[in-house]
């Protein structure tokens, strides 16, 4: 078989092109520790509560060692349970010191929502019936917005709270 010129140059150069799209597609998809959900904790959406970690009373922030936080949320449309505090007002402002390592752990109650902490690599989907975790290390201070990336409902533009990551 004989291949004119150009055709030999054109079939090179769509090779390397494939070849350099699906390195960089790799790259990126992996880049900043971004991974898929692969987890597979499961949870029952109608009794979150039998798991210690999401009863009332530990949700929000917690801290398990010096430079080291938990934080639990129960999503639900469209609010964020981040717990109450010492006067039972809901909790929608997390502070977190800088250079701590912190452990989101969230579940959902009804429908598939979003945990985008903006700003940082904390972005996950939350599923009924799954723990979405995610552990991070928040080394610049400042406020970020926690918010639902996922389209819940009516209320899903409601859905957010912030985190202030303090000096
Ligand atoms: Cu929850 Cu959108």
């Amino acid at each position: 078989m004989h291949l004119h010129k150009y055709e030999k140059i054109w079939l090179i150069f769509g090779g390397a092109s494939l070849v350099l799209f699906l390195a960089i597609l790799g790259f990126g998809a992996f880049y900043l520790g971004t991974h898929p959900q692969s987890h597979g904790v499961t949870i029952d959406p109608e009794n979150v509560e039998a798991n210690e970690a999401f009863q009332r009373e530990n949700l929000g922030i917690t801290q398990v060692d010096d430079d080291k936080y938990i934080v639990n949320v129960v999503a639900s449309a469209f609010n964020y349970d981040l717990g109450s505090d010492e006067d039972g007002n809901a909790v929608s402002h997390l502070e977190i010191p800088k250079g701590s390592t912190v452990l989101f752990q969230v579940v959902s109650t009804d429908v598939v929502h979003g945990f985008n902490v903006a700003g940082t690599n904390v972005n996950m989907m939350v599923e009924p019936g799954y723990i979405s975790s995610m552990e991070v290390q928040l080394n610049k201070a400042g406020e970020y917005t926690l918010l639902c990336n996922e389209y819940c409902g009516v209320g899903h533009h409601m859905m957010h709270a912030t985190v202030e990551v303090v000096d």
